[in-house]
């Protein structure tokens, strides 16, 4: 695997000057959000250190990387002639400056890369991602989520992981609470999910560990009275979930969250969070004849247990009300959206079987009732 350098003090994104002149880049093709390029106050920190000669910005895209919109930033770089890409922003910025890299200089149609037809084998240039949230930890993985035709489709590769990633916690200093809320709820379920997964390993389940601990440790204080060490604490969570997925993957509370942001428009990380306490619930469950790791029932409840200590809960059918009280602690409510047999129906449909193969334990999605009531038990209906 490729090995990133990292930068991870603070406003560590004044150190892009020297690496571009240490590395001859002369060019620069930003990819970067929309107003949090500003708002971040990394527009201000870039254009203290480059000329308009020497860049050239792309943020014409969507939430969610569509193909369309790559091949938008695919025209644009390719014009621009730079020697780098800079993701600055959040997943979709950072896969969308893996996609450009990796899809402008494939032979043949790109679309049968993104859809995993043919695999690709070279990026354009180096990568360098700066990530202003703390939640997806894209910045430390191989895969970029990619819409083709309403599909969503995850290409892989080691080549995708970037170069360099700059930590400046300075970035997110400006989250307002709630996005601060789902992103961190989205590194807490990523590192919680890869420690439970079928394809965890040592190394996975070291990463998941820390990052959960820095989490649940900084969590409120970054949502309700951010601090600079909170910022930098939860960055580094992000960072750490996304080293952990990137061995391991995520299981079932991702698998069936996307419907929920795509249906809804509810933000990945309140959506993943709504899931895992069900699927906690479903995984504590597991019997020899569901258990779907090799390594046996026991190993996986010992993981659950594991998790369950991290929020003070001896029994682990205590675990989903504690996990959901932290949710309404820090904003993330759990009635977000209504769940009514219909919809819960199309949500278990919409689930690829596939990708459960990485959760603990076989997951019945045969019958909505079961669901249903978990949660009106949740809300004490
Ligand atoms: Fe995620």
């Amino acid at each position: 695997m490729n090995k990133t350098i990292i930068y991870n003090e603070e406003n560590s994104l004044l150190q892009l000057g020297d690496l571009a002149v240490k590395n001859n880049w002369e060019k620069l093709f930003f990819v970067t959000g929309k107003k949090s390029f500003e708002s971040t106050g990394a527009k201000k920190k870039i254009l203290d250190q480059f000329s308009m000669a020497q860049v050239t910005f792309f943020n014409d895209f969507e939430v969610n990387p569509k193909l369309n919109d790559v091949y938008k930033g695919i025209d644009i770089f390719s014009s621009s002639k730079a020697d780098v890409i800079v993701s600055i922003g959040g997943g979709t910025a950072i896969d969308m400056a893996k996609l450009i890299n990796s899809l402008s200089c494939v032979d043949g149609n790109p679309e049968d890369y993104a859809t995993g037809k043919v695999k690709i084998d070279r990026v354009a240039v180096p990568h360098v991602a700066v990530p202003t949230t703390s939640g997806s930890g894209s910045e430390a993985t191989h895969f970029a989520v990619v819409y083709v035709n309403g599909s969503k489709y995850s290409m892989a590769c080691d080549l995708l992981l970037p170069s360099y990633v700059i930590l400046d916690p300075n970035l997110t200093l400006s989250l307002p609470p709630y996005i601060t809320a789902y992103t961190a709820m989205d590194a807490l379920c990523q590192a919680m999910e890869s420690f439970w997964s079928v394809g965890s390993t040592e190394e996975s389940s070291e990463y998941s560990l820390k990052a959960i601990q820095l989490v649940l440790e900084n969590i409120k204080n970054a949502v309700n009275s951010p601090d600079i060490n909170s910022r930098k604490a939860l960055q580094e969570a992000a960072n750490l979930g996304g080293k952990s997925i990137n061995l391991s993957k995520t299981t079932a509370a991702h698998a069936l969250s996307y419907f929920l942001t795509s249906k809804f428009g509810l933000p990945h990380g309140h959506a993943v969070g709504l899931m895992f306490g069900w699927v906690f619930e479903q995984n504590s469950q597991v019997e020899d004849s569901t258990c779907n790791d090799p390594r046996g029932k026991s190993f996986v409840i010992s993981r659950l247990e594991e998790l369950a200590e991290f929020f003070n809960v001896e029994k682990l059918e205590d675990f989903p009300g504690v996990f959901y009280g932290l949710m309404e602690d820090i904003g993330l409510k759990i009635d977000a959206v209504t769940l009514d047999f219909k919809t819960v129906e199309n949500l278990f449909k919409s689930v690829n079987i596939e990708r459960l193969g990485n959760n603990p334990a076989k997951i019945d999605l045969s019958s909505a009732d079961g669901f249903i009531d978990f949660f009106k038990q949740i809300k004490g209906i």
